[in-house]
């Protein structure tokens, strides 16, 4: 194989049951459904349940993509678990992720990079993938930002929701999975998007609960300008880096932050309406979960589709960006929504298909030519 790609062969995703309505926040704060609608397009968002942990929603999300990739975890060559929201600050939850996926003895490692943590974590993928290093690997997106927020703060408990979402690549010789990718930071804008207490430099005390440091602090209108400043510009670049016109993008799967943010970045490239993926209605900002979750919904409803390019993009804490343009494997047969065991059929290439066949069959004939066999001998 000379060149080595990393295809998506498999995607899941997990929401929590309990729905937190825009109608719910109105009883809680001083907030409004026409206020929230209006400035963000959310209108209701998942919440865990008490006992629900971030390991859980990505174990969850993980193997459903390992199912439908018809990988088994231990067979994997490396796992990356994307979160701000981890269950500790040590161990690493890819370590308990890795655990209750049964990966015996499977790298994994976390990476934090803000809501933009998913597409960094693909982008790390693609290069094991490409360097040899690994066949096949699981990239998950994952957060509880419920538990950093303040539900008596309306600028930033109406924003966001819960959730995560995996994809498994594996290496394939067609020219498809992370065409491109573009990864940025900026640093002076920390104070934008901050958890201010609990590590190392405001370790927690009476003193930093009482003055409310364990929640998640935002200047909306910086970090919407910055947005704003950033999203298109990082989008054409990936566009171009993978040789590619806006014409050629089938799909543009944005973080999900703000409805306006996403329809801004949308005109700066020139992009029409259907081509943008929005489910920020039902799930508000799920951080790094929400592009993992978009890309599963999308190949469920038929709007992704084997051969597609699909372009990403997200910002957040740090301050941080990153943008991919990413291609589905090959079309082989077509694709039926909602089938599990007939989409990893259709996202299969024809000669796995057809050895998969092959072998059934020579299985087959086998036990026939074997039973026959006997029945002479009888
Ligand atoms: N309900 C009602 N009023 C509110 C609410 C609310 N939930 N929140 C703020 N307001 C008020 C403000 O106090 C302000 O009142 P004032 O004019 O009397 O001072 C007024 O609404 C307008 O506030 P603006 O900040 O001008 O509203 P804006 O149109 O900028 O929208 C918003 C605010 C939605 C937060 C926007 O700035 C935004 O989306 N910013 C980006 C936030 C974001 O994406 N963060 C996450 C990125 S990183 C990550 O994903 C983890």
């Amino acid at each position: 194989m000379s060149q080595r790609y990393g295809n998506i062969v498999g995607w899941g995703k997990y929401l929590p049951e309990r729905v937190l309505t825009n109608a719910d926040l109105e009883r809680m704060v001083d907030t409004s459904d026409e206020w929230i609608v209006s400035r963000t397009g959310i209108r209701e968002r998942r919440i865990v349940s008490e006992g629900e942990t971030t390991s859980h929603l990505a174990v969850e999300a993980s193997r459903q993509a390992l199912e439908l990739a018809g990988v088994r975890a231990r067979d994997l060559g490396l796992i990356i678990v994307a979160t701000s929201s981890p269950d500790y600050l040590t161990p690493p939850i890819s370590s308990q992720v890795q655990h209750a996926l049964g990966a015996k003895d499977v790298g994994a490692f976390t990476l934090v990079a803000g809501c933009p943590g998913f597409v960094y974590g693909l982008a790390t993928a693609q290069q094991f993938i490409a360097s040899g290093a690994c066949d096949t690997i699981l990239v998950v997106g994952v957060e509880i930002i419920s538990r950093f927020l303040d539900y008596t703060d309306c600028s930033t408990c109406v924003l966001f929701g819960d959730g995560a979402g995996a994809v498994v690549l594996q290496v394939s010789n067609q020219p498809s999975g992370v065409l491109s990718f573009v990864l940025g930071s900026d640093g002076s804008g920390a104070q934008h998007l901050i958890l201010p207490g609990g590590g190392t430099k405001a370790p927690p005390t009476h003193e930093t609960i009482e003055a409310g440091l364990q929640f998640l602090r935002m200047d909306g209108k910086q970090v919407f300008r910055f947005a704003t400043r950033i999203l298109g510009k990082a989008l054409k670049q990936a566009i171009q880096q993978a040789g590619l016109t806006t014409d050629d993008i089938d799909l543009f799967i944005p973080h999900q932050a703000n409805r306006r943010i996403i329809e801004s970045a949308a005109r700066y490239v020139g992009l029409p309406q259907e081509k943008v993926f929005i489910n920020i209605d039902r799930y508000g900002n799920t951080s790094a979960a929400s592009i993992p979750i978009a890309i599963t919904e999308a190949i469920e409803q038929g709007r992704a589709r084997p051969g597609d390019s699909l372009a990403f993009v997200a910002f957040g804490a740090g301050l941080t960006w990153a943008a991919s343009v990413v291609k589905l494997g090959p079309p082989t047969t077509p694709l039926p929504v909602d089938r599990a065991w007939l989409n990893r059929l259709a996202w299969r290439p024809l000669s796995a298909v057809g050895a998969g066949l092959g072998r059934a069959v020579a299985a087959i004939s086998g036990s026939v030519a074997r039973l026959v066999g006997r029945v002479r001998q009888g």
